[in-house]
């Protein structure tokens, strides 16, 4: 008789503990695991009329870094590390560098030094950049040698080849001026537009954008099986979430960054190093 109250005992207390120790187990793992178990993607961007010494052309795009107190510089130095070793022949800085503190700034800048490639490091500034201080992260990306494109643009240059890259700041601070991000830019010439907001999409600015490269969402940060991203909820950022998309000729590529804002954690979104390598479309890609 008590054996079998024993037993069933045992066996409420493990009908009631299960679900307590998979709880348990899911945070343990958003919180320690997750968060810097780095994805390095790869994906192919068919553009039409890209010229033939860009055809191949790699990409690495880091993105929303957030160096913050739960974001520590030895992991935003082992992300540049990872960075670095897929060899691009440019990288891009989609913005987010920091959270908040200015103290983050220059040790965030300095960390991301290491990054070399042939066309260089380029940057534009995201959201949380204008709350932290956008001249001050201007000033630090720049004392490091990174080119920052402030609503400014450049071309790269392969022999008789160009490729435009522009960079828009960030709108929802009232600092984006699409006249001088894209004023002077060539018809016939592909451009790659760096947009720390991926609704850039939508602008009737970027018809004539080959590519967009994007971050701010983190992917939504938490997304889990059947519930998907509760942030969703909350904001009308997440309409372009991760990976690619296209509007017209406009293609759109958003990474879920590599940082953390709010609690540290991540569930279901891993952080992403973006390894975009551009491809010649043929009449099957258009
Ligand atoms: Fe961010």
């Amino acid at each position: 008789m008590s054996e079998s109250r024993l037993s069933r005992r045992q066996f409420l207390g493990g009908v009631v503990a299960a679900p307590l120790i998979a709880v348990s187990a899911g945070a343990a793992y958003s919180r320690l695991i997750e968060p810097y178990n780095y994805w390095i993607s790869e994906t192919d961007i068919f553009i039409r009329d890209l010229p033939g010494r860009f055809d191949g052309f790699r990409i690495t795009q880091l993105t929303d870094i957030h160096h913050s107190r739960i974001l520590g510089l030895n992991e935003v130095r082992r992300v540049v590390a990872l960075a670095q070793q897929t060899k691009p022949d440019m990288f891009v800085l989609t913005g987010d560098y920091t959270t908040t503190y200015r103290r983050f700034i220059e040790p965030c800048a300095e960390a991301l030094s290491s990054l070399s490639a042939p066309e260089g490091v380029w940057a534009v500034l995201g959201n949380h950049d204008h709350y932290t201080d956008p001249e001050l992260t201007t000033r630090a990306l720049q004392k490091h040698h990174m080119a920052v494109l402030n609503n400014a643009h450049t071309a790269l240059s392969r022999g008789p080849d160009s490729l435009q890259l522009s960079g828009i700041d960030d709108w929802t601070w009232n600092a984006a001026d699409w006249r001088r991000a894209f004023s002077g830019l060539k018809d016939n010439t592909p451009t790659i537009l760096l947009s720390h907001q991926p609704t850039a999409l939508d602008f009737e600015q970027t018809r004539k954008v080959s590519l967009i490269l994007s971050g701010h969402t983190h992917g939504g940060q938490l997304n889990f099986p059947w519930l998907g991203a509760p942030a969703r909820f909350a904001t009308k950022d997440l309409k372009y979430a991760r990976g690619l998309f296209r509007s017209g000729d406009t293609q759109l590529y958003v990474s879920t960054g590599t940082g953390v804002i709010g609690l540290p954690v991540r569930f279901g979104v891993r952080p992403e190093i973006a390894v975009l390598r551009l491809v010649r479309a043929t009449d099957s890609h258009k």
